[in-house]
């Protein structure tokens, strides 16, 4: 199995280069497929093939699927909620449409596995907490509708044709390898650790604290954050399961720990020994109170649990390469 290859479509970006690179650690031969837009360059590594190309481009799909491989993770999209709330054009015709481009080529080509990134964003404000696969699919952007759609997708596939998948619905990803080995940060972020690191750095003045008056312990909102490289490790068990049994599923990659603004805040100034220039401001549109899941369902059909559960370890790696 550990020779099996295996295509990362959108290897070269923020998620996928961890996704690489944990792959590569487990002796897959990847081969990374991405159009550089908001992946870099810098991201990939030596022991991989890179072919340049887009989602939108069908006929290049095809072309590389028929290359043959035995599993595709697919992490190629448009991820902002607020700009799918202005552009849903984009977000369909990127997310969807590249998304039913790559599952057509798998099939024309007798390639029958994916890994796919979806999100939480999938489950709008949560009925109850902890949230679990079974809470109902409420998005409130247009963005987590995407996701939604390509999961229905894949679901119909699955059921007509040889294709299986499994879907991951990541939390709030956050953190860089520890070991220092993707250098490329992600560009233009407005996630919230990378805006405090901005400030921390001194290349945005302030920040913004977007509600405090939150039925939470100190009135902001509550998070969960998983690492990036747990991420990783958990498409890297994903790639094994669809290879061992050819089952399809969904599974959430969360930590069942809820981290506030102001908890971020305070391990960043912890870690960095800086102040971080912070102000009160109204809630955001769209932001529920807390966001927070179980992995049971990852436990037991993936093995998977996070490593990193302290925060301040968290933000260390994050730490580490804007230091360098
Ligand atoms: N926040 C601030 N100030 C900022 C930025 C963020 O107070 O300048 C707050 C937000 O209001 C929220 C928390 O920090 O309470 C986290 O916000 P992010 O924008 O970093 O993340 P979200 O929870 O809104 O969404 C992220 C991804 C989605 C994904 C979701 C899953 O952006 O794509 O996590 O939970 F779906």
């Amino acid at each position: 199995m550990s020779l099996a290859k295996i295509l990362v479509i959108g290897g070269a970006g923020y998620i996928g280069s961890h996704v690489t690179k944990a792959l590569l650690a487990e002796g897959f031969a990847v081969t990374v497929y991405d159009n550089l837009s908001t992946g870099q360059s810098c991201n990939l590594f030596d022991k991989t093939a890179f072919i340049a190309g887009d989602i939108l481009d069908a006929a290049k799909l095809n072309e590389v699927m028929a290359q043959g491989f035995d599993a595709v993770v697919h992490l190629a999209a448009k991820k902002a909620v607020g700009e799918s709330m202005e552009n849903p054009q984009l977000y369909a015709r990127n997310n969807i449409n590249g998304s039913i481009n790559i599952f057509n080529a798998m099939i024309d080509n007798n390639v029958k596995n994916v890994v796919f990134s979806s999100t939480a964003a999938a489950y709008g404000t949560p009925q109850y907490l902890p949230l679990d696969e079974k809470h109902p699919l409420n998005p409130l952007s247009f963005y987590g509708f995407t996701k939604i759609e390509i999961e229905r997708v894949m679901d119909w596939y699955s059921r007509i044709k040889d294709f299986h998948y499994i879907a991951l619905r990541y939390f709030n990803a956050v953190g860089y390898a520890a070991d220092g080995t993707i250098r490329g940060k992600e560009k233009n972020s407005q996630n919230l650790l990378p805006i405090v690191m901005d400030v921390i750095c001194g290349r945005r003045e302030k920040m913004q604290i977007f509600g405090n008056d939150y039925d939470t312990p100190d009135g902001t909102c509550l998070r969960d954050y998983v690492h990036v490289e747990d991420l990783a490790r958990a498409h890297v068990a994903a790639i094994k399961k669809l290879l061992k049994d050819s089952q399809s599923y969904i599974i959430n990659l969360s930590t069942g720990k809820g981290t506030s603004v102001l908890e971020m805040i305070d391990a960043v100034e912890r870690v960095t020994g800086r102040k971080v220039n912070y102000e009160f401001a109204p809630r955001r549109a769209g932001d529920p109170a807390v966001i927070v899941a179980g992995n049971e369902l990852a436990q037991k059909l993936l093995g998977w649990t996070p490593q990193y559960t302290d925060i301040d370890k968290i933000v260390k790696t994050t730490w580490n390469l804007e230091e360098k």
